[in-house]
């Protein structure tokens, strides 16, 4: 049988993707969009959509009895970049929205959550290459240290409670269907706009700031992926460590210019430079490999084919 999802933030960056591939999948009626607002009309338009207030739980409640539904994805929440400028609420979103949906799944109502994490959960003590699944994490923004905090409840509510969610530590994701929302890795998709429309690109990051990356498609297969895996192959129930490319901004920009020859860069460093500096450059996902099979298609020579070609 199909599961009726939900999906809360449908129309940002990962959620509009994950909406259209999922409503692929499942049937457009089995797949209900929901956000604060009509963001998206790719989201909106093709198909069941609702404007809900990931805060409110008994707006979620609701959609959850009204549409009978099995399984939510909770794609809301502000990034590392915005979280920095309002911390309380990003504390308040990022936070009380997870407890909204695994209270609803600690009461059976759902009986599956896909929540993401990311490594902003890791930290400036933590290894800087190759980070292990289980290591130092000291997270150092508000962002990480809201998603190292669901992560603890996320494992607490499998532990205590039985309650069936996975997770996934995205990398920075790039993809040309929708704009980012206020990440620290976004310079990796501005770049391609940049380049097309004005053939230069004022970097946010310093030259060598190497970061972990992975392409949109690949972000979205992992996660339907690790949704649809056997609930015996998913064995770890904090967050899985996810990896495909990682690069500099200089490697990035050497990449665009095969295509654009006439593409340059310059740096300048803002604000985000002190979070770039405190995450991981590179990550070890052997277990997400291991337990239920992950792999990735795109690395930066693809990727940056591929951007090029849908933007041009
Ligand atoms: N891409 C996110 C950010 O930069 C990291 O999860 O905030």
């Amino acid at each position: 049988m199909n599961p009726k999802i939900l999906i809360i933030g449908a129309c940002g960056q990962i959620g509009t993707e994950l909406t259209v591939k999922l409503r692929k999948l499942y049937g457009t009626e089995n797949v209900i969009a929901s956000d604060i607002r009509k963001l998206n009309t790719d989201v909106v338009n093709s198909g069941p959509f609702e404007v809900i207030n990931a805060l409110d739980f008994n707006q979620i409640e609701h959609l959850v009895e009204v549409h009978h539904i099995t399984d939510i994805y909770l794609m809301a929440a502000l990034l590392s970049a915005t979280a920095e400028k309002n911390p309380a609420f990003a504390w308040d979103l990022n936070m009380n929205s997870l407890f909204h949906v695994l209270n609803l799944a600690k009461s059976k109502k759902i009986k599956k959550i896909f929540w993401p994490s990311s490594i902003a959960v890791f930290g400036p003590t933590t290894p800087k290459e190759n980070t292990p699944q289980y290591t130092i994490m000291e997270p150092s923004t508000v962002y990480g240290i809201s998603k190292q905090a669901g992560e603890r409840w996320c494992e607490y509510y499998h532990n205590i409670y039985g309650v069936d969610v996975r997770s996934i530590r995205y990398p920075g994701l790039i993809s040309w269907s929708t704009p980012p929302g206020g990440g620290t890795t976004d310079y990796a998709v501005d770049i391609f706009h940049k380049a097309i429309a004005d053939k230069k690109y004022e970097c946010f990051l310093s030259a060598e700031t190497k970061m972990p990356m992975m392409y949109m498609d690949d972000a979205i297969d992992a996660t339907i992926n690790i949704m649809k895996a056997p609930v015996e192959e998913i064995k770890i129930h904090s967050s899985y460590n996810l990896a495909a490319m990682s690069f500099t901004p200089t490697e990035i920009a050497a990449e665009i210019k095969k295509h654009i020859p006439e593409f340059e860069i310059t740096y300048n460093p803002d604000f985000r430079q002190k979070i770039a500096d405190s995450w991981p450059a590179s990550i070890d996902d052997s277990d997400a490999r291991k337990d239920w099979n992950w792999n990735y298609k795109f690395d930066l020579e693809s990727m940056t084919k591929d951007m090029l070609e849908h933007l041009s």
